[in-house]
């Protein structure tokens, strides 16, 4: 393989594995191991670093503008293409949690899409979005701007699930 498909691959293993540590550190906390908690999470931010050092000499990282149409692309194949054909196929293996994680996720991303829009208007019109809090359901990833529904239109989780991001 070449470098560029290397680094694509590296990419995407070290995100993977930051995720999973955080999964994993999620785990050994329940369990009762809040040092070995500590090292997943510690490991997790050192795969981030490891991500991003990649990700910055692939040149992935580019103007905002550039970076929001980057954001809507993948979100637009990912609802309009890829979770419509995975949701089938969970379908026809009758994996219902498969189905619902799917389409979780697919209802989000449409959100996503729509969010990443409104930026890329502001962006347009020399502004950044106004300053409001930003909530992510931690059932399903519903993200909601400026304020909290009672219950969450994708997941009907109620509205505690509504985490504020920093
Ligand atoms: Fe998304
Ligand atoms: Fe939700």
């Amino acid at each position: 393989m070449s470098t560029k498909e290397n680094l694509a691959a590296a990419f995407a293993g070290e995100s993977q594995a930051n995720r999973k540590y955080l999964a994993f550190a999620k785990k050994a906390e329940q369990d009762g191991y809040p040092q070995i908690a500590k090292l997943f999470r510690a490991s997790a931010e050192a795969e981030t670093v490891h991500a991003l050092a990649h990700f910055k000499v692939m040149g992935g990282v580019k103007t905002t503008a550039e970076n929001l149409q980057a954001a809507m692309d993948g979100e637009g194949y990912e609802f309009t293409n890829m979770y419509p054909g995975f949701i089938a196929e969970a379908k026809k293996e009758k994996n219902t949690a498969a189905e619902k994680s799917f389409q979780n996720a697919m209802d989000v991303e449409k959100i996503h899409f729509k969010l990443y829009e409104e930026a890329t208007k502001s962006l347009k019109s020399g502004k950044d979005l106004p300053a409001k809090a930003i909530y992510v359901c931690d059932i399903c990833g519903n993200t909601s701007i400026g304020n909290v529904p009672d219950t969450c239109p994708v997941c009907k989780a109620s509205k505690e699930h509504f985490q504020e991001v920093k």
